[in-house]
């Protein structure tokens, strides 16, 4: 990409490493998605810059060998939408050869951060709170691919995702991250009819500047879905899902 060979050049000159080598283009869907945004915010988006994004070709970067995948579904619901799209996920990644470990976050006892600031010393200092976190702590940092699945609840993410991204707050330091280089899919759902009236963007917002320069490949998989199984019922979401959990573990094309 002609970002990255200018990012590169950018940063040799000030005398550091470029590390976002593994950092793709947002798909023309997403890049949508934050044009529109932009304008909630009354931001200046450029119309050009959607027809200047190169069109997905499904051309992934892969790295090889990317074959466990930890699945955090944040609805409470075991027959839901997340839990149908997630476990559509989960069946492509099998396919594709993967270990996966799938788990509620509602089945789990995550207190809130307290801020405390400890576990800030190095990205292996321990958070001080004696939770279910300390064995999940264990798997995202074992994990080479992570999703992430929430509904919407109150124009957000659900509490129990929030809780866990202020907990990853531990996983990382000054000296950088125990998340960084891993690939991350996120699965958002909604009962309004678009991501702007359920408030699907401003979780999707929130989603991509709280992991975008850790991952190495990261892809929002969104869609409305009101009743209980709606998702079944859309095609293209069902699919849409199960390419994420392929991809999330595909060994290099
Ligand atoms: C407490 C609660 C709050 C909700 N708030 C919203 C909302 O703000 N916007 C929206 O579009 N849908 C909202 N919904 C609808 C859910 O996002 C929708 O039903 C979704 O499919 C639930 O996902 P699940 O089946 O994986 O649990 C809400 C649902 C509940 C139970």
């Amino acid at each position: 990409m002609p970002y990255h060979r200018l990012g590169t050049a950018k940063y040799a000159g000030v005398g550091r490493p470029y590390r976002l080598h593994g950092l793709e283009p947002v798909e023309h869907r997403e890049l949508a998605l934050f044009v529109e945004l932009g304008k909630d915010y009354a931001w200046t988006c450029e119309s050009t810059a959607a027809r200047s994004c190169a069109p997905d070709t499904g051309v992934q970067r892969r790295r090889s060998g990317m074959n466990n995948l930890l699945i955090l579904v944040g609805s409470p619901r075991k027959q839901g939408n997340s839990a149908l799209l997630t476990k559509t996920a989960e069946h492509a990644a099998r396919q594709g050869g993967a270990s996966v470990e799938r788990i509620f976050l509602h089945d789990l006892a995550i207190s809130p951060c307290d801020g405390c600031g400890l576990c800030r010393k190095s990205v292996d200092s321990p958070c001080v709170l004696d939770d279910d976190m300390t064995t999940l702590y264990v798997r995202l940092r074992a994990a080479d691919a992570i999703l992430i699945a929430t509904p919407i609840y109150s124009y957000n993410m659900t509490a129990q995702t929030k809780l866990l991204l202020d907990r990853l707050y531990a996983l990382g330091s000054a000296e950088g991250n125990a998340l960084s280089g891993k690939r991350f899919g996120f699965v958002v759902v909604y009962g309004g009819a678009n991501p702007f009236t359920s408030g699907a963007a401003t979780a999707m917002r929130c989603l991509h500047d709280t992991f975008a320069r850790k991952a190495s490949w990261m892809r929002i998989v969104h869609g409305t879905a009101a009743e209980p199984r709606a998702a079944a019922k859309d095609p293209e979401l069902m699919a849409a899902a199960a390419q994420l959990g392929a991809d999330l573990v595909a060994d290099s094309a």
